[in-house]
């Protein structure tokens, strides 16, 4: 082999990820949003960085390129640019925003740098004259979304206006060359028809297949598992999550007895949770689960302790330890060696880490605590790596997982620890577990759980005075926090029926001795965030 072959990448991908669309990222904060609108038509669609190398983006045999947003100007120094042989090489292309702006500079047209950033709806018209095969079969006025500063104000040789707004050209395209291009945002819900646009791309442009299913990805997947697994041994860590569940039993599935799973009862998990969720796993999911009530431990490492970032790292570092041991005790029992260990990363976290390379402008919220240590002796198996959350849950669905899991709101790693402010006891523990059940126990009760994206109790410590039949009493106080959001990035608190905020208080003051007071959290995020810790 010479050593420009054996320095060359393999960039070899399963055959469901071929036929896709490859998504260019400019950094924009829809890049994301357009990968799961082409997914959703049943198409596959990568996220490459706007850097990625032309072998790459042909690696994933692609009936189409996308060109996403970005938050730059085609003028800045550091402007994000691709490979302009994308623009060549016999492959549809989309740009979008910034994507049509780069297009447009990159092929002799004229960009005008604006005096202002145009955000929000506009009124996008067709070039009556004009065949645009973005639009075709749709009305000739269509309300779109905007978010640009430049805008084109000259098309390149060859390229055709097929659209405006009020203040600018609006949409583009080049017939033979196959490349079209739009100053808007398809891929939001504010735009008009936007995913017929999509699908007069995928479908009319770019000829792309519409197979990208469920059934494929659990068939093609166990496959490849057990191809890599062979006869190895396989650890799972269980959170009681949608992602480590449905990882594990994708593991399962590929082969069965040599997956053991972990799950591991910290003593911060919500009322019932470890023996229910242990019982599901076992009973329903038939998988090989081992339970470790480690409650003792983790509440003695918390003892003492107030600082938030403090206890989130006493509970990661004693979650490895007890991990760990389970992995060393299994070993010495089987007398085999385990060689892989099953983590449930998703897509977007795998593009936030590639997208260092890029301009993504993705903003890293949340703190994954409980996650294992990066140095281990095992290899990892991520089957979800290439999924987004709601596609994880669609795999989910079409391995018979039951709803209490699929639909389960988001819990943090660090558990009731982080909804106990200030120094964590037994005693402070088990009233917030009280109050908590409460919660979601009315909740459901009101049919407010799906629609909803986290419904909890927050234990203040904080005394008030109250009364109760004849006597005084000065307890503590818990914070009902509801929130309704898309990802957790942004939240807002839901606006829940006075009748359902009555029932929780009055619930809870009744059933939960020490609390005599109940408070609703009407704090958004951002400035707020979804958790008090
Ligand atoms: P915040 O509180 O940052 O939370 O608005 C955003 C989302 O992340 C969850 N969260 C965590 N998840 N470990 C986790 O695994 C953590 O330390 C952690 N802190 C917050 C939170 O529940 C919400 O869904």
């Amino acid at each position: 082999m010479t050593p420009e072959a054996a320095m060359k990448k393999d960039y070899t991908k399963p055959k469901s990820e071929l036929g896709g669309v490859v998504v260019l990222d400019f950094g924009g904060q829809y890049t994301q949003l357009i990968a799961r609108r082409i997914r959703e038509q049943q198409v596959f669609s990568a996220i490459l960085p706007c850097t990625a190398s032309l072998d790459e983006i042909r690696a994933y045999e692609p009936a189409g390129v996308i060109l996403s947003g970005g938050p730059s100007s085609v003028y800045d120094a550091e402007a994000p640019k691709c490979d302009p042989a994308v623009l060549s090489a016999g492959i549809p292309v989309l740009g979008i925003c910034y994507g049509m702006q780069w297009i447009a500079k990159t092929l002799g047209g004229k960009v005008e740098p604006a005096g202002r950033r145009e955000y929000g709806r506009a009124e996008f018209a067709r070039e009556a004259a004009e065949d645009g095969e973005l639009f075709r079969g749709l009305p000739g006025k269509l309300r779109i979304w905007n978010s640009h500063g430049d805008h084109v104000l000259a098309v390149p040789a060859g390229f055709r206006t097929t659209g405006k707004t009020e203040n600018a050209i609006a949409a583009i395209q080049h017939l033979e060359k196959r490349i079209h291009a739009v100053q808007f945002h398809p891929e939001v819900n504010h735009t008009e028809q936007g995913t017929a646009i999509l699908r007069n791309f995928l479908f009319q442009v770019c000829n792309a297949e519409p197979k990208w299913s469920g059934s494929a990805f659990v068939e093609e997947t166990t496959h490849a598992i057990a191809c890599k697994v062979g006869g190895k041994q396989v650890l799972c860590a269980l959170s009681g999550g949608v992602d480590s569940t449905v990882a594990a039993v994708l593991v399962d599935r590929a082969i069965g007895d040599r997956l053991t799973n972990v799950f591991v009862n910290t003593g911060l998990l919500r009322k019932d949770e470890f023996t229910d969720t242990l019982k599901m796993y076992r009973e329903r999911l038939g998988l090989h689960v081992i339970g470790v009530d480690a409650t003792d431990r983790f509440l003695g490492q918390l003892a003492g302790v107030t600082d938030p970032e403090e206890k989130r790292k006493r509970i990661g570092r004693e979650f490895i330890a007890v991990f760990a041991e389970q992995a060393q005790r299994l070993q010495r029992e089987s007398g085999q060696d385990i060689a892989f260990l099953v983590q449930g990363t998703l897509y977007p976290d795998v593009i936030e880490s590639v997208s260092v390379k890029g301009p993504s402008a993705t903003i890293k919220t949340h703190h994954n605590v409980g996650g294992l240590p990066e140095k281990m002796p095992f290899a990892l198996i991520e089957p979800l790596r290439d999924l987004f959350k709601d596609e994880v849950r669609r795999i989910g669905r079409e391995l018979g997982l039951p709803d209490e899991i699929l639909l389960k709101h988001p819990f943090p790693g660090p558990g009731l620890a982080v909804r106990v402010l200030g120094e964590v006891t037994p005693e402070l523990l088990r009233m917030l577990r009280d109050a908590d059940a409460v919660v979601r126990e009315e909740i459901r009760g009101a049919g407010l759980y799906r629609s909803t994206w986290q419904a909890f109790a927050v234990l203040l410590p904080v005394r008030s005075v109250g009364v109760m039949g004849d006597g005084r009493t000065y307890g503590l106080t818990i914070a009902v926090r509801v929130v309704d959001s898309d990802d957790a990035m942004t939240a807002d608190w839901s606006r829940l029926p006075a009748e359902v905020l009555e029932r929780i208080s009055t619930r809870i003051v009744n059933e939960v001795t020490g609390v005599t007071r109940v408070v609703y959290d009407i704090t958004s995020k951002p400035p707020g965030t979804i958790e008090w810790e």
